[in-house]
């Protein structure tokens, strides 16, 4: 997820933008450029960093005249961040310049034919080959830059927001989207345009604002009406102007009032992100590249070591469960603060998956370098493309979450179980351990998962009710079994970092041997009780807080009759398989947490203590 600006129209467009790429920085800051045309020439200055980084350089760089330019800040997601990755990238002739926010799948293919074509590329960036297939479609087949923007982008696959202009016609901009946002901002007397991922860059110039629909195309030209087509057949659409009802904050947020709910509301498209051109489920196929291309790796190693830390590391367990059920590989989760100075047992037959959602956790990076120094082979499951963790490992993938600005993870642990889930059904596939029928099984049910957690959000008002109920406790557990044990820490933790109540997580069984003399009619025991989850078992462990009068939460899966008899508090789930419930379990436990956090007064974006990344040990 990256953020991208625009703008032609009668005012110098260089502050313009650059204010607008700071306010996009939530969606990305490893790296940012800026294009502006001067009536003559086209000036570029692009880098690694913040934006503050590239006004810098633009200072030393560039002339930062001109009423018309187009700007980028970066989340990379192809080629690491540094300054030849950066956006905005230039087309072999220099005449066509582009920003995109989004992923293009088949780049690979359309770059070899252009190489065979003699293109030469200077990144590693989807981006670069999609500005060069446009210049090819219109040198060869004679069209003005609107048409060719159209016919490039009938031929990529992927999701896109993406803003074009061709020196050769400096008199509008094309912008087009497919799964990325973007605006345009329209200026009185249509005498200028805005163009931005969201309204955030323009709010104070104007109010009139038109959003892209999924393949909508929109060439702007000054002095005239914004024109919009579908890209898939040319044909116009009315052009809806909204009148921007938000203010800046809000817009940041997206309308939410923290980036935490921002967050756990982003989860739908995060998960779907990171199912992008991996999961094929009508084809029954899962692709992960970094696992492809050492797929003999895990097929002989001994044991798998997940080493993470915090939420990673509760990703991590939920991954020993899916991997020893699915692929019969024995896994081990480590706490990497610990296995660093364990002195452990490790083989070059071991294979070591490194969870962080950051890339720059100290504890897990040192725990990389110890497995690595032992030969064992290092697979890296991060968030932040071209982080130290991604760096240091044999290889990887990555979760498409985009930036999470919330010190609490959400969406990060559930793009992580995603993944995780995907390399561990894969697994299975290549050892023969899974039916095809019990295969094809999991990846239709994977592909429906972000419309089941869509339906969970949707009973968020329901799950702050209960939170209102608890906000004054000053204890709570979480209880789980199998998959949904890992699930009752993380929610245990959620609760921790955001409202400062002490919590546990425990397996729901461990009660017995303790945590049950902390039962009381003040002791708030929220319980995971999925129908497919050793259900039975569970119900009893419900039996024995209600006998001890403690306050029950149960989430339970749609329909549930029995848990509901019992319990204080239902919160119903839709039906899925056990080994993928941990992806909807999780979400009432975070809205649960988040309410809590709220209603107690809780800073939530940046709890006390905490730091999104501990880079220190
Ligand atoms: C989770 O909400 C916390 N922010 C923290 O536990 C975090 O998961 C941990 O620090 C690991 O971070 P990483 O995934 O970036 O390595």
């Amino acid at each position: 997820m990256c953020g991208i600006t625009g703008y032609i129209g009668y005012r110098e467009a260089y502050p313009i933008i650059i204010n607008g790429l700071k306010r996009l920085e939530y969606r990305g800051y490893d790296s940012a450029g800026v294009m502006l045309y001067d009536g003559n020439n086209i000036n570029l200055s692009k880098t690694k960093g913040k934006v503050s980084h590239l006004q810098e350089n633009v200072k030393h760089e560039i002339s930062d005249k001109g009423t018309l330019g187009i700007g980028h800040t970066r989340w990379a997601t192809h080629g690491i961040p540094n300054d030849v990755n950066s956006h905005p990238h230039v087309s072999q002739s220099g005449n066509l310049v582009i920003v995109h926010n989004g992923i293009i799948e088949n780049y690979d293919a359309i770059k070899q034919e252009l190489i065979s074509r003699g293109y030469t590329f200077h990144s590693d960036t989807d981006t670069e080959v999609l500005i060069n297939l446009i210049e090819e479609i219109k040198g060869q087949e004679k069209v003005k830059l609107g048409k060719a923007v159209q016919i490039a982008l009938n031929q990529v696959i992927g999701a896109y927001a993406i803003a074009v202009f061709d020196k050769t016609k400096p008199d509008e901009i094309v912008v087009a989207r497919l799964g990325s946002p973007i605006a345009i901002g329209v200026g009185k007397d249509l005498k200028e345009f805005f163009i931005a991922s969201d309204a955030s860059p323009f709010i104070e110039y104007t109010k009139d604002a038109v959003y892209l629909e999924d393949e909508e195309l929109a060439i702007i030209k000054m002095g005239r009406e914004v024109k919009v087509r579908k890209i898939n057949d040319d044909s116009f659409v009315d052009l809806k102007i909204q009148e921007l009802q938000m203010n800046l904050e809000q817009i940041e947020k997206g309308g939410y009032e923290h980036f935490m709910l921002k967050e756990i509301y982003e989860q739908p498209r995060a998960i779907t992100d990171t199912f992008r051109g991996r999961l094929l489920a009508n084809e029954g196929i899962i692709k992960i590249s970094g696992l492809e291309n050492n797929m003999k790796k895990f097929l002989n190693a001994e044991r798998i070591i997940i080493v993470a830390c915090g939420t990673s590391w509760h990703a991590g367990l939920v991954a020993e469960y899916t991997f020893e059920e699915f692929a019969r590989i024995p896994v081990e989760v480590e706490y990497a603060s610990e296995f660093r100075y364990r002195n452990p047992v490790i083989t070059e037959k071991d294979v070591v998956i490194a969870i962080s959602q950051s890339g720059e956790t100290a504890d897990t990076l040192a725990a990389i370098k110890l497995a690595r120094s032992k030969g064992a082979f290092v697979f890296g499951v991060c968030n932040v493309v071209g982080s130290s963790i991604a760096r240091e490992n044999d290889s990887g993938a990555y979760t498409h979450a985009g930036p999470e600005i919330g010190v609490a993870s959400t969406k990060a642990f559930t793009t992580q179980i995603t993944l995780l889930t995907l390399i561990a059904l894969r697994l299975a596939r290549a050892k023969g351990t899974m039916t095809s029928a019990d295969f094809r099984l999991y990846l239709q049910e994977m592909e429906l998962i972000p419309n089941k957690v869509e339906q969970l959000l949707k009973i968020d008002d329901h799950i702050k009710a209960i939170a209102k109920k608890y906000l004054l406790s000053t204890n709570c557990l979480y209880l789980g079994r199998g998959y949904n044990f890992p699930v009752a820490l993380e929610g245990a933790l959620k609760l921790k970092e955001i409202s400062y109540i002490h919590a546990e997580g425990y397996p729901a069984a461990e009660m017995k041997h303790g945590p049950i003399a902390l039962i009381d009619d003040r002791m708030p025991v929220i319980v995971i009780a999925t129908s497919k989850g050793h259900y039975e078992k569970v119900v009893s462990n419900i039996q024995e807080i209600k006998s001890r009068s403690g306050k029950i939460i149960a989430v339970v899966t749609e329909g549930d009759t029995t848990v509901r008899d019992l319990a204080d508090h239902v919160i119903e789930i839709p039906e899925t398989e056990e080994a993928l419930s941990p992806l909807l379990t999780t979400i009432p436990l975070q809205l649960l947490s988040y309410h809590i956090a709220v209603m107690r007064g809780c800073n939530v974006d940046q709890p006390r203590n905490l730091a999104k990344s501990v880079t220190v040990e």
